[in-house]
């Protein structure tokens, strides 16, 4: 039946596509001019002058939608550049163009009448339709002479994704009518897309890349050249602004190259130049070229460098509105003035040389204005903030004025041009002396970690006050500290156990600042005092991961979305400590304690690279002093004292079971067997019941076999033997459920050390408490 129903279909199809095929193919005809009156049927061609471009209809393999369009003559695969009816394809019936008595253009469907129509209606004797070489359709009075042409009506008016030379993008100042390019829906769906490209004429006029109304690059203002390009030796750019218009078009300088500029689906605009050798377009620009392009990636008043890492940094007399969040990367937040304008007693200005002007949408010009007027109407003005040249050609003409914030700005390497931020007078006094520090310091090394004086160390953490302490970890106490420009800090203080010199603590120190990643704490530096060794951490507000996880109502605030996140970013941390840092470093005390929280929950690895400053260089050997806490220590460490990444996939393993338990290994006792955590869930996984171990936490059914899958690699982590665990690239595919998971078996356990015998081997029936680092002098 239902064959039967795809046989008649098909049937149906074909002889559709036939009737719609066969008889064109018989009257297909080739034109150069439609006169009033005349229509143009589906497979008649409207051909240029010169051969290049050609008008008729098409469809994209769907003869149930079938267009009015332009296209290159003899290139191939057909490349559409203009679209009549975009959003209203001919749907079933036969299509028809025609030129009717008033000079207007219309679509007729078969069925439907008139889909599409040009609008224009000026009554003339006689009109014609014609295709220009430029791939101009127009419709024109039919007595008019070819030179000094006004068009009726003229496809160049109505652009679609594709910018053609001698096009023109316009914003019309009086009676607002915009021309800009619209992104195609899909690659064959030519209907108006999401994405636009047009000059903003809110201020200076400026291109701008569109999202609905929402900007995402912006090609910059107009200095007299063009927007992104240097002098191009191919087009000729040119952009008018008169009291009524704004106008934006390119030429090519020969008529040998053909070009067009097109606003792809996903917003990339992209110019094309056609190559006779590859018989292909070969795209000669694309945006965005870099991060730096994405529109106000760095916020307010900064400045966005690609050459440097990281790529956003303050302008010079701010800073970050949001320490911590800035120096993590997210730049959103911008920066605020340091020092309060002083209109009055006089401001004076900091020029940046080579820059991408900032955004223009509220600025304000005047061509007339020299750089000092320009500089005098901006210091009149207390709500100015910038000052530019207007045009950089001979030397530069015209006033540019911003006020208030800056946004957008970029550093190039060899273009852009110079602009003029307004500071109060007193920092710039200050940032005369800052810049020759910052020289002096670049030629020195690029230092990440910087040693902090110790009284500011004492200032900021009010004399170690026991009000600052935020708890005590395996290596010391730590402290909470807030910097006289408000940034808040945690100092670790060091127990004076280390026998480690100052100078190799500093060059420790300065490697493990060059451990960046966005899953561990980032280390800002250190402290010294005489035997006494500081470091000094960015804060995490949010505390560590067991305050949550094993509290019956904070650990309602972490979701199951969320705990699955954070067991991925611990993950990741860990393989980079592991692998992907230049120091390989091993952990040796991972546990949820060490695990902290920045503000919105993302997990960051603590206290990573101690163990190897407190011992030195001894990598993947055994050492004498065991360290790290029960309940996390592989068997062979917390016995043989003999370490590995692989002791670290066990603690890792260890977090992932109390992450999704919301139970303590070391706390935890089954009443019923008598058995910790780690033998808990073994019981569970062999006897089927994995689900009886997962928090009790509301879950979405759908998230559980994710959960499950977690259980199963934690399970993984924790054997006996470390070479049956897996590394930690290995987990993070497993996570990702990209990795056919082994089966378990049973998991290793170190018990203590209870009754002067070390009870190793299975996940032992031994429940303790004690959960502190420890460090055991001679374990073996
Ligand atoms: C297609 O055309 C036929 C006859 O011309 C008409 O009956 C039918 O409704 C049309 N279908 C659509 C979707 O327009
Ligand atoms: C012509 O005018 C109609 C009615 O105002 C409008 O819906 C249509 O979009 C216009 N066509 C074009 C090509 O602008
Ligand atoms: C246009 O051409 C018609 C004949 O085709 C002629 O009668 C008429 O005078 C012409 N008009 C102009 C303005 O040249
Ligand atoms: C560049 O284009 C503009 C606008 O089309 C035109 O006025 C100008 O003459 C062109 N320059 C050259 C050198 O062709
Ligand atoms: C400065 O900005 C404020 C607030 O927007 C406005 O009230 C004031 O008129 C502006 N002053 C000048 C001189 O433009
Ligand atoms: C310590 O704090 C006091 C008062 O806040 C300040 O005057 C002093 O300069 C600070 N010292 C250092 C070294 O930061
Ligand atoms: C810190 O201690 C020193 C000396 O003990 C004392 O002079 C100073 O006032 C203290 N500062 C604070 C902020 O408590
Ligand atoms: C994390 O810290 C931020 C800032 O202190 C706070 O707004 C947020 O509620 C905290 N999140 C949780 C889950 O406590
Ligand atoms: C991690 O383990 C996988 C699977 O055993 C192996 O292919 C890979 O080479 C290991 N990676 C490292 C860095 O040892
Ligand atoms: C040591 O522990 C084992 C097993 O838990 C127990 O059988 C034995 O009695 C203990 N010995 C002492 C001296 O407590």
């Amino acid at each position: 039946m239902e064959n039967h129903n795809k046989v008649l279909m098909l049937m149906v199809f074909t002889f559709f596509f036939c009737f719609m095929a066969m008889p064109t193919y018989s009257k297909h005809k080739t034109l150069t001019t439609i006169a009033s009156n005349q229509f143009m049927q589906y497979s008649d061609t409207l051909v240029s002058g010169d051969g290049l471009f050609e008008a008729g209809f098409f469809n994209f393999r769907d003869p149930l939608r079938q267009y009015f369009g332009i296209w290159y003559k003899n290139i191939s695969p057909r490349t559409i550049v203009w679209v009549a009816n975009r959003n209203t394809p001919v749907q079933n019936s036969t299509a028809m163009l025609k030129l009717n008595g008033q000079g207007t253009l219309v679509i007729v469907d078969g069925s439907k009448g008139v889909i599409w129509s040009s609008n224009s209606s000026r009554i003339v004797g006689k009109s014609v339709l014609q295709l220009l070489d430029s791939g101009n359709l127009v419709v024109k009075d039919a007595n008019s002479s070819s030179e000094d042409e006004e068009f009726l009506w003229e496809s160049f008016d109505y652009p679609g994704d594709t910018l053609l030379a001698g096009m023109k993008l316009k914003s019309n100042l009086v009676t607002g009518p915009y021309r800009y390019l619209t992104s195609w829906r899909t690659s064959e769906d030519p209907a108006v897309g999401e994405f636009s490209y047009r000059i903003d004429t809110h201020g200076f006029p400026q291109q701008v890349i569109a999202k609905g109304t929402t900007i995402m690059y912006r090609g910059g203002s107009w200095n007299g050249y063009e927007f992104w390009q240097r002098i191009n030796r191919v087009l000729n750019y040119s952009f008018v602004i008169t009291d009524k218009e704004v106008t934006y078009q390119y030429q090519t300088w020969t008529n040998f190259i053909i070009t067009r500029f097109v606003l792809d689906t996903y917003g990339t605009p992209q110019r094309f130049i056609w190559s006779d050798w590859t018989q292909n377009w070969e795209a000669t620009a694309t945006r965005p070229i870099d991060q730096c392009e994405e529109y106000a990636c760095c916020g307010i008043n900064s400045n966005c460098n690609i050459n440097e890492s990281p790529i956003c940094e303050c302008l010079e007399g701010f800073t970050p509105k949001f320490q911590s969040k800035w120096k993590s990367s997210d730049w959103s937040g911008g920066c605020l003035r340091r020092t309060k304008l002083n209109c009055l007693n006089g401001d004076g200005f900091l020029k940046y040389t080579n820059m991408k002007l900032p955004d223009t949408s509220a600025s304000w010009y005047d061509k007339s204005l020299s750089l000092q007027e320009c500089k005098t109407t901006c210091l009149k003005n207390c709500n100015c903030t910038a000052y530019a040249n207007l045009d950089i050609r001979d030397g530069g003409s015209g006033c540019l004025l911003w006020f208030d914030n800056i946004l957008d700005m970029r550093k190039h390497r060899d273009q852009g041009q110079d602009i003029y931020i307004r500071l109060a007078s007193s920092e710039l006094g200050h940032i005369k002396k800052l810049f020759h520090w910052k020289q002096k310091k670049e030629n020195e090394d690029d230092d990440l970690a910087t040693i902090f004086d110790f009284s500011t160390i004492t200032n900021a953490t009010n004399n170690f006050s026991i009000r600052n302490k935020l708890g005590e970890g395996g290596f010391g106490p730590v402290y909470k500290g807030i910097m006289i420009d408000g940034q808040e800090i945690a100092v670790k203080r060091l127990s004076k156990t280390s026998g480690q010199g100052i100078e190799e603590f500093k060059n420790e120190v300065k490697l493990m600042a060059t451990l960046q990643h966005r899953n561990l704490v980032k280390l800002l530096g250190c402290s010294i005092q005489q035997d006494e060794k500081m470091l000094i951490y960015e804060f995490m507000p949010n505390r560590s991961l067991d305050f949550f996880i094993f509290d019956a109502m904070r650990s309602k605030l972490l979701d199951w979305t969320k705990r699955l996140e954070i067991i991925n970013g611990i993950a990741r941390g860990l393989l980079y400590l592991h692998q992907d840092s230049t120091l390989r470093i091993i952990h040796r005390d991972l546990k949820t304690s060490n695990i902290l929280l920045d503000i919105d929950m993302i997990p960051k690895i603590s206290d990573f690279g101690l163990a190897r400053s407190f011992m030195g260089d001894q990598a993947e050997a055994n050492t004498n002093r065991v360290m790290g806490t029960y309940g996390y220590m592989p068997p062979e460490y917390a016995v043989h004292g003999s370490f590995s990444i692989k002791s670290d996939v066990f603690s890792f393993g260890v977090v992932v079971l109390e992450i999704i338990s919301g139970r303590k290994n070391r706390g935890f006792c089954d009443p019923l067997h008598h058995l910790n955590l780690l033998g808990y869930a073994w019981r569970l996984w062999i006897e089927e019941r994995a689900k009886e171990l997962i928090a009790d936490i509301s879950y979405d059914e759908a998230i559980c076999s994710d959960i499950i899958r977690f259980i199963h690699v934690g399970l993984l982590c924790v054997q006996q033997k470390a070479e049956n665990r897996p590394n930690m690239s290995s987990v993070v595919f497993m996570l990702k459920g990209e990795k056919l998971l082994p089966t378990p078996s049973e998991p290793g356990f170190y018990a203590g050390r209870d009754n002067n015998t070390i009870r190793t081997a299975s996940s032992s029936k031994v429940c303790s408490i004690n959960e502190a680092s420890v460090s055991l002098l001679e374990a073996r």
